[in-house]
């Protein structure tokens, strides 16, 4: 639907600049191009302006005039999304979080923090971690993305296997809506029987029918022990079988990552500063975690756990034995995701079923690269069943990669929906699997999720062109 948008003219920006100052208002080539793109695939889209508020009450003038103009208005993290959830696919302004990034507030009693969008992941989590507290939702680009933006994107990482994803932890949030409203989606409370839950629905939602300006997030206590394994196979298949027999033995690793040979390969030819234990590459790999606060505890836990993966005929398991081990693994594993950008042109897909049908999710992408003839590197969060899959360019023709690929994508995503599974994840819809939503939504499902959208934004302003398909 063509919604008639509005582009920031000389009065929008003047207005702007009477708001912010004339250096929070950007429309210089430099900052046009940097809010033009994130970390999904090649992608470029122009916004007009960039703006960067500190305040909720700046946002919410910013959008009472986008709101009264027409112009689209597109929140903007640090921009490490790979969907495309901050792409302007539509122009108008880039709203830029990076100034919201006040220090967080720590409430120590209550176990809880206070933290603004455009805080960084990891300085959040090393913040309380300085209190013995853990905020544990680690995505890959934790050491760049801001809080904020995993929010929008429901974003995961390695531990969600044991501890959740970012939905779990958060209690409250501040937004300004649509139209520059300021509310209360909830309260800071670990229960709340309140009505709808404006707060989770929130999250995941990708910029489309709010904007996050404060988050209350809830803790834990940081364990002090990590034992972390990494344990090579000689089949693939043979490594993601033996996933879904851990959980039913009833242990609970923090961490059960799945690796492919070329996943580590690529990232060591990137990153020769990266060392991995193992000089010769086994076909596949797990890398394990344990954690807690007793040491005894561990070693049962080990002792149950290392029987269940021998069942899988792994090669011998390594075990890191000290913390500089343990982080170097942990290095290569996070830079996986950005060594294999650069290697090829990529499609990723965030693929995610139920963890027992992992090994038929993986065979079925080497068959589907096999009759369409594409190179595949997966790799991703094995004990939540969910798998990246990155599809290579290589040699495709230009209509092989523009014509085909979509239609196998979308036989890949019949088949994780046949297997009880989901387009993704923990990356989002965003633009790039926004045609495929009809293959997991009934039309019941996305009217639904027209109407929640209508309710929120009923001009479309904020971030218009994501998450609902093309037909839209
Ligand atoms: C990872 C990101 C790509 O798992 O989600 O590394
Ligand atoms: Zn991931």
């Amino acid at each position: 639907m063509n919604w008639e948008y509005q582009q920031p003219n000389q009065d929008d920006n003047r207005f702007l600049m009477e708001l912010l100052g004339a250096e929070r208002v950007r429309s210089d080539s430099d900052s046009i191009q940097s809010a033009a793109s994130d970390m999904t695939e090649d992608l470029v889209f122009l916004p007009g302006l960039v703006v960067f508020p500190e305040t909720t009450q700046e946002v919410s003038q910013i959008a009472i005039h986008c709101h009264q103009r027409n112009i689209p208005l597109t929140v903007r993290g640090a921009g490490t999304g790979l969907s495309g959830g901050a792409l302007p696919v539509q122009g108008g302004i880039v709203l830029s979080t990076a100034r919201m990034n006040a220090l967080p507030t720590i409430d120590e009693a209550n176990m809880q923090v206070f933290v603004q969008p455009g805080v960084i992941t990891q300085v959040l989590q090393e913040c309380v971690e300085e209190k013995g507290l853990f905020y544990p939702p680690d995505p890959s680009s934790r050491g760049s993305s801001f809080i904020g933006g995993n929010l929008a994107e429901s974003s995961g990482g390695p531990r969600a296997v044991k501890y959740g994803v970012t939905k779990d932890y958060v209690l409250n949030l501040e937004v300004v809506l649509a139209d520059g409203r300021i509310m209360q989606t909830g309260a800071r409370v670990l229960k709340n029987a309140t009505g709808y839950n404006l707060t989770q629905l929130m999250i995941g939602s990708e910029g489309t029918l709010a904007i996050i300006t404060g988050i209350t997030l809830r803790l834990i206590p940081l364990p002090a022990l990590r034992w972390t394994f990494l344990v090579p196979f000689q089949n693939p298949n043979q490594a993601v079988s033996a996933v879904a027999h851990v959980f039913k033995a009833g242990l609970t690793p923090s961490a059960m990552e799945f690796m492919e040979r070329e996943a580590i390969a690529y990232t060591l030819a990137k990153r020769p500063d990266l060392s991995f234990p193992e000089p010769n590459l086994a076909p596949a790999y797990l890398l394990v975690e344990l954690d807690g606060f007793d040491e005894d505890e561990l070693q049962r836990q080990t002792e149950r756990l290392i029987p269940v993966l021998d069942g899988h005929q792994p090669n011998e398991i390594w075990m890191a034995t000290t913390a500089a081990e343990t982080e170097g693994l942990w290095k290569v594993r996070r830079s996986i995701g950005e060594a294999v950008k650069s290697h090829s042109i990529y499609k990723e897909e965030d693929t995610v079923v139920p963890r027992y049908f992992l090994p038929e999710l993986l065979s079925y992408v080497k068959d589907l690269g096999a009759e369409f003839g594409f190179e595949s590197v997966c790799y991703g969060h094995a004990g939540d069943g969910n798998l990246h899959v990155n599809i290579l360019r290589g040699q495709l023709s230009e209509q092989a990669w523009e014509q085909e690929l979509p239609k196998a994508i979308r036989k890949l995503f019949q088949k994780v929906k046949e297997l009880g599974g989901t387009l993704s994840g923990e990356h989002g819809i965003g633009w790039v699997q926004k045609n495929y939503m009809d293959v997991v939504c009934s039309p019941a499902q996305l009217d639904m999720m027209r109407g929640i959208k209508a309710v929120f934004d009923p001009k479309h302003i904020l971030n218009p062109g994501k998450i609902f398909p093309d037909t839209d």
